[in-house]
């Protein structure tokens, strides 16, 4: 299962990408969690992607496009992988091609989780994420049991530096001049899905799982 996960900032790809981890047991791929890794660690990579991540820009494809070859070319992609995230360039998308075809792996769907701006917004200004383990949460859509506190790991709840009103701003014209492209990729490949992202966590999920379903029988 060979699953690319796209759609505007805000979308739900990390929390549907989640959902499919624990259903088929695949390695979960984020470029932006790549970063923020990178930058946690104060690595060379951290201090340049932040630059183009805080204001809301894409890191360019010279660094991103690299990053993901390693990752994909590791073990445990063999048997599937669901990238979330990647591409969000026409030049990424057909760098992928090519390692793909390399590896001799063909994608099963892509899915393109699509919601209006105003719920965008909403959406990741009420967006927390876990310090301990990463899981994300909403202050109103999906909160915590506990105020401030992961009901997986019990650690600390923080908001994204790129969560901010005005980032968030910048991140949804970014989306559409450099993403929105792929879509057109992917439509004529064949690939392509578009699923309703104004449903809720658990129907967005039931929808995926349906079409997956399908493409493998
Ligand atoms: P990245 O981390 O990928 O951010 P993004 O694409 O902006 O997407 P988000 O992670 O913000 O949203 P999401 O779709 O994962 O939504 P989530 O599930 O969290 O990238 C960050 C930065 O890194 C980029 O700006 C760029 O600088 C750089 N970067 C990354 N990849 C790159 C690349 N390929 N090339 C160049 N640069 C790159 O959900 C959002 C919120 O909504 C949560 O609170 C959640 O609980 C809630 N929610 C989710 N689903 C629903 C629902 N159905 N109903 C109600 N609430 C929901
Ligand atoms: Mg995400
Ligand atoms: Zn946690």
């Amino acid at each position: 299962m060979y699953i690319l996960l796209m759609g505007p900032p805000g979308a739900g790809k990390g929390t549907q990408a989640a959902l499919l981890v624990e259903k088929f047991r695949i390695p979960h791929i984020s470029t932006g969690d790549i970063f923020r890794a990178a930058v946690r660690e104060g690595t060379p990579l951290g201090l340049e992607a932040k630059r183009y991540m805080d204001s809301g820009s894409l890191v360019p494809d010279s660094v991103t496009i690299g990053i993901v070859k390693d990752r994909l070319t590791k073990l445990d992609c063999k048997n599937g992988f669901i990238l979330d995230g990647f591409p969000r360039t026409l030049d990424q998308a057909a760098a992928l091609d090519s390692t793909l075809a390399d590896m001799g792996i063909e994608i099963t769907r892509v899915f393109n989780i699509s919601v209006p701006d105003a719920e965008l917004v909403r959406r990741l200004t009420g967006r927390r994420i876990c310090k301990g383990c990463g899981a994300t949460y909403h202050v109103l859509f999906n909160p915590p049991k506990a105020a401030d506190r992961c009901d997986k790991c019990g650690g600390e709840i923080f908001q994204r530096v790129d969560d901010q009103e005005e980032t968030v701003a910048r991140r949804l014209a970014v989306y559409r001049a450099r993403t929105q492209p792929v879509i057109g990729y992917y439509q004529e490949k064949g690939l392509y899905t578009e699923i309703d992202g104004r449903q809720a966590i658990d129907e967005v999920s039931i929808v995926i799982d349906g079409v997956l379903r399908g493409a493998m029988s």
